[in-house]
Parts: structure tokens; sequence; C-alpha cells
């Protein structure tokens, strides 16, 4: 990254740069705003720290200029005190913070973070839209159901309060990021807040941000989750994680939509679709003490329940079918698909970590696999090594092959055992067709 210091005052200019030089950026700096403006054409930099009062071009027409063509630069102005006025107008015109002179070096540090931070995590959150975002896949009756409340809840401009309950791995997430991205606020902000990857005690500051001077560490304000989510979608990952006395603070906040930042005295209004996930039982977590029956009643207005994968196995095949596809992409390769036999024994499988699961093990099977079809000897031990799967897939191979027998025959009895024809009909060729005759001893 690279950092432009535009001040005519040298000793300034030498405090910045040493002060500075910790955040590992690379540092030009001009004395005045004309040489500011050309280096900064030169440089393109990241981040610029103009000064207000410079001889010939000010520092506000200097920010002006940079403004005009560039959106995204970090620019912070440094003033005497006496000029704070002017440094509100800079403000308006798009710069991001202001110091006055003598101004503590830490504090502008702070304030360079935070916001590279802030522009790092909009940026993901780009990324996650594009990237990581894929359709709900399925053919299930249990499936079709969550997609058609996903898809109703998404159309609808009035925002309400989703939660998701179900294990681990069977969608959740997936399920949240439909509701938003499908829907009338795919270009409003996505916003998601894991409790279970949040220390406790950082969970409040992250979603309601805090002031200046909130607490020790708060030496710039900081916008929370709740505010950047302000219009779109906000997700509660692992909600049965939260800090159960921050449940009542969130939940003050979705019944009055409303809410002040930590330190702050203004109230700033919120509003936003609600989707929240875990895969605890929220009842049982309410008898337990752990979370808060009237936040569970504010939250379940519309309620998705996953299913466990083992319980919706017709959906394995074409979770599979989208996974080959997939990483036939990614890794460059031609695996055709599964063989009957593997893909029974898949079938039968009991999954207990779900799609994550079979999602794995299929990146895993196409990593290594070299054959154009996927069979049972290249499935993972695990999955091959349960007896009772073992059997039910033999039984199952024996009974596509008596279902094949029963389809060559009937086929060839209609067609009067004419092979040709035979053989178009079942979309095999002459000689395969032969091959099964002879293997089933078919006769006339
Ligand atoms: N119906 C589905 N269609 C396509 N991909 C799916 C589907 N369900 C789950 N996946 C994929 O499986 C993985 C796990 O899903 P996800 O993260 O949504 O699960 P989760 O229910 O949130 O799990 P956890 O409770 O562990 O957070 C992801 O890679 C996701 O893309
Ligand atoms: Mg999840």
């Amino acid at each position: 990254m690279k950092l432009l210091i535009i001040d005519d005052e040298k000793s300034i200019r030498l405090s910045l740069q040493v002060g500075l030089k910790k955040l590992g950026v690379e540092i030009f700096t001009a004395a005045s705003g004309e040489e500011g403006l050309a280096l900064f054409e030169q440089t393109k930099p990241d981040i610029a720290i103009i000064d207000i009062k410079l001889p010939g071009i000010d520092g506000i027409e200097v920010l002006r200029r940079i403004r005009k063509d560039n959106k995204t630069c970090i620019i912070l102005m440094i003033t005497y005190i006496s000029e704070v006025r002017l440094a509100v107008e800079a403000m308006k015109l798009g710069a991001h913070d202001y110091f006055t002179k003598p101004f503590n070096i830490e504090e502008i540090k702070d304030s360079i973070e935070n916001h590279v931070h802030y522009i790092k995590m909009k940026k993901e959150l780009c990324k996650e839209k594009d990237e990581n975002y894929s359709e709900i896949i399925g053919v299930s009756k249990q499936i079709e159901e969550v997609r058609e409340i996903a898809n109703k809840v998404s159309q609808m401009p009035y925002n309400t309060f989703i939660l998701i309950q179900g294990e681990s791995g069977t969608g959740k997430e997936i399920i949240a990021k439909a509701i938003h991205y499908n829907g009338v606020r795919n270009n409003k902000p996505y916003v998601a807040l894991n409790c279970a990857a949040i220390p406790q005690n950082l969970q409040e500051s992250e979603l309601f941000g805090y002031e200046k001077g909130a607490f020790s560490d708060a030496k710039t304000a900081k916008k929370g989750l709740i505010e950047e989510a302000h219009g779109g979608t906000l997700f509660f990952d692992e909600i049965g994680d939260m800090d159960i006395l921050l449940q009542a603070k969130l939940l003050r906040v979705l019944q009055e939509k409303r809410f002040r930042r930590l330190g702050g005295v203004k109230e700033i209004a919120f509003d936003a679709t609600i989707v929240a996930a875990t895969n605890k039982n929220l009842l049982e977590e309410i008898k337990l003490g752990n979370f808060r029956e009237d936040l569970y009643y504010r939250l379940n207005v519309i309620p998705i329940y996953t299913t466990p994968l083992r319980n919706r196995s017709e959906d394995i095949v074409v979770l599979i079918r989208s996974f080959i596809d997939y990483y036939n992409q990614e890794l460059n390769k031609n695996i055709r698909g599964f063989t009957e036999k593997a893909l029974a024994i898949c079938k039968a499988y009991e999954w207990k970590g779900n799609v994550r699961e079979l999602k794995n093990a299929i990146e895993r099977i196409m990593i290594f696999q070299e054959n154009e079809w996927i069979d049972v000897e290249d499935l993972p031990p695990n999955i091959t090594a349960d007896k009772s799967i073992a059997d039910t897939a033999v039984s199952t191979n024996a009974n596509l092959e008596s279902v094949e027998m029963e389809t060559v025959n009937r086929a060839l009895k209609q067609n009067d055992w004419n092979i040709t024809k035979t053989a178009l009909e079942l979309g095999i060729s002459r000689l395969t067709l032969r091959r099964k005759i002879e293997k089933y001893s078919i006769t006339k």
C-alpha cells in the first residue's frame, strides 16, 4: 500500500513519516498542493494525509481535485484547532477523518488501520457475493419447500425475521445467502456475524460500533455491523452462541428499530432483514437458561428447518453431479461421474457432516482420481468401511442388475429380437447389448 503526505512543514512530514513506518506502507511526501497533486497522479496512493493550510493550492482544494476522480483513497486532513470549521467542510467533501495539530501519531495510525480494515471487509463482502454464492441444490420435497420459502421472503421488500435450524453442514448459510442475493435486496449489503467465532466480550462492539473514546482502545469511531447492514440483510450465524446479555440488547434494537453506538448519544435508525441460524436446539437452550425466550419468538417469525442429508438421499445424486462439475472446472479434470455401485454406497452412507462432508469427500476423491469413473475403491475408506452400507450396496446392485435384465428382456421382445432396433431404443451400442444378453443369459 502507498501513503502520500502533503504538508509544507518539514518537521510534520518527518514525524508522520517516522511514526507511520510501522504500518508497513510505502511513503511519499510533498511540500505543496501542486507537488502533492502531481505526486498523487504519479503514485496513485491508497491513503493520503493532507494539511489544510498549504501555500498556493490549499488542502481543501487539493482534496476536492483528488475526489473528483478518486472515490476510494482514504484521506485524512490535518489542521489547526482554530480552523476546525474547514475540517468539517473537508469531511463533507469526502475526507475520512481529521486531526488537529499538535496531533498524537498513534491516533492517526489507528484511524488508518480502521479505515483499511473497513475497506478490506467491504471488498471481502463483494467477493463473497461473487465467488461464494451458489444456488440451493436439491430435488427432495424438503429442499423444494425451503427454496419456496426462501424465494418468497427474498422477493418481499418488507423486512422480516427468519430462523434457520438444522444440523451442521445442512446448508443454513447457503439459504441465508439465497434469501439475500436472489431477491430485492441483492444490491444492498449482506453482513454476517458469526457469534461462535467472535469472542463474547467483542460481540457487542462488533455489532453496535462505537464512538471515539467509548472505551480506552476506541481511538476513533467505528461503525458496527448493524449500521453496515442497514437496508440489506443481517445474518446471525450460530445465534445460539450469542452472549446472553447481548441477546437482551439485540432484542431491544430489533423491536425499536433504532440503536446507539457504544459511547454514543445519537439514536440511529436501523432496518434490515434478519436471518439467524443455529445447529443448537434453542428450546433446550432456553430451558438451560442460555437463550432468551423472548428473542427466540422475535426471530422465529419464519422458521426454516433443514433436513439431514441421510433423510433426503435423493438429493445426494444431484449434489454429487454439481460438485463433480464444480471440481472438474477447479481442478481442470474430466471426471464423468460415479459408477452405479459407488453411487449406491454414497446414498446409503450416513453423512453425519451432511452436505459439507459430501462436498469435502468429493473434493478429496477428485484430487486423486485418475479414471473417468469414480468406483467403490476410489471412495474414502470411512465411507466403504460400514458393513451395513456394503450390504445395502450389494443388494442395491443386485436390484439394479435385475431391473436391467428385465428392461433388456422386455425391449428385445417388443422389437422381435431385432438387435439394432433394441439397441437404439435402449440408447446403447449393439455390442453392449450383445454383452448384456450374454451376461444375463437372456434367451428367446
Ligand atoms: N442444498 C445445497 N446446495 C448446494 N450446496 C450446499 C447445499 N447445502 C450445503 N451446501 C454446501 O455445503 C457446505 C456447508 O453448508 P453451510 O455452510 O451452508 O452449512 P451450515 O448448515 O451453515 O453448517 P454449520 O452449522 O456447520 O455452519 C457449503 O460448502 C455449502 O455450499
Ligand atoms: Mg453455517
